[in-house]
């Protein structure tokens, strides 16, 4: 039997009140993530993938905006959590890997200086030493060469993919027991890319974390993920295993995504033709489903929201929002009689 899940996210939504109206970023996003577990999160530019991860930490609570539903870690209940009991859980329970680190450093202290300060803001019997030690460990960790005097770098002394490691240490200091990584690899070379992504699944497998990586890059989430939600316009609109994505995906948006997939490991596969159009503004949704201004294969029914469920009778925790039948979407989908992706290996 599985474990139970440790996050356990239900019917989220986060509004922004904006001069517009109110614009729903995130408009009711259900998952569930148990210790070990990759989870993908990917979708386009603005489909409410930063702000599903940003509300879980605590950190679009503001004025302006409108948060609902449950996010659970264990049995605390975040979303009703007060300030000083969230800012607890960030670091210490849940760690956040960002796309720039340049944006979570601050470029006048020394890198060692930086995480000593994030170990004992939260733990306050661990001495200067003690923290500068755990710094050492964890550069060597996440693979920094020479931890022991980089360690007292300057965060700007550092590469980009070096940077991105000091950030993950950073991340993990605290031993989390769920790390987020929103875009983590963008800023990064192919080859630098990969040895990130292996990075975090090494460390996944070995501190039994449950990991959220969030990227738009479908071929980023090949390398690492075991279960996929693909978000358009803020709603999940496909949820499966990494096979079931890949090799029997359901809705048109995924084939979009595929088709502009890049993989880093594998020669490109024979395309499945890529989205045209931009995504909706989020003021102005669309009748029914989002995606039907951009969707080739819209017909009548999709004026009304079709809702995200399991279609498929022998994958009962595959789900997707599309009103096509399974045999219509097998048909489109294809290119040249075949889906255009290779089997599993
Ligand atoms: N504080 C805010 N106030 C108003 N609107 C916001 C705020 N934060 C995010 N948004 C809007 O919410 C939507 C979702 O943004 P989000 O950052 O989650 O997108 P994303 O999927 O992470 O995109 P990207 O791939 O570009 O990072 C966007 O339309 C964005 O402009
Ligand atoms: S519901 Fe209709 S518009 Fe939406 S993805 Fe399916 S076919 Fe296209
Ligand atoms: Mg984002």
């Amino acid at each position: 039997m599985s474990p139970a899940p440790l996050l356990s996210v239900k019917d989220l939504r986060v509004g922004f009140a904006t001069e517009g109206g109110l614009l729903q970023a995130v408009d009711g996003v259900s998952f569930e993530l148990r210790p070990g577990e990759v989870l993908a999160i990917v979708g386009e530019s603005g489909s409410g993938k930063s702000v599903t991860a940003q509300t879980i930490m605590g950190l679009t609570r503001s004025k302006n905006s409108r948060i609902e539903g449950s996010v659970r870690l264990s049995d605390q209940e975040l979303i009703e959590a007060g300030d000083a009991e969230l800012r607890r859980v960030r670091g210490d329970r849940i760690g956040m890997v960002f796309q720039d680190p340049m944006t979570s450093f601050n470029p006048v202290y020394r890198l060692s200086a930086q995480i000593s300060e994030a170990i004992r803001t939260h733990r306050g019997d661990v001495s200067k030493g003690e923290a500068r030690a755990r710094a050492v460990e964890l550069f060597d960790a996440v693979g920094i060469p020479d931890a022991e005097r980089r360690v007292d770098d300057y965060p700007h002394e550092f590469s980009g993919g070096m940077r991105q490691r000091a950030m993950i240490a950073m991340a993990l200091a605290l031993d989390p027991l769920v790390l987020i990584a929103d875009e983590p690899t963008t800023a990064l070379d192919v080859t630098i890319q990969a040895q990130i992504l292996r990075l975090l699944e090494d460390l996944n497998r070995k501190h039994d974390l449950a990991t959220i990586l969030i990227t738009h890059d479908l071929g980023v989430v090949a390398e690492v993920a075991d279960r996929v939600l693909v978000m358009y316009a803020g709603k999940v609109v496909e949820e499966g295993t990494l096979d079931e994505i890949f090799y029997d995906p359901q809705h048109p948006y995924t084939w979009g995504l595929l088709g502009s997939l890049t993989r880093l490991d594998r020669p490109r596969p024979k395309r499945l033709p890529q989205i045209s159009g931009a995504p909706p503004s989020l003021l102005d949704l669309p009748d029914g489903c989002s995606f039907r201004p951009r969707c080739p294969h819209e017909f009548g029914r999709c004026t009304e929201v079709p809702a995200l469920e399991a279609r498929l009778a022998d994958a009962p925790s595959h789900c997707d929002r599309c009103w096509l039948t399974s045999e219509q979407k097998r048909e489109k989908r294809q290119v040249a009689g075949q889906i255009g992706l290779e089997a599993p290996a």
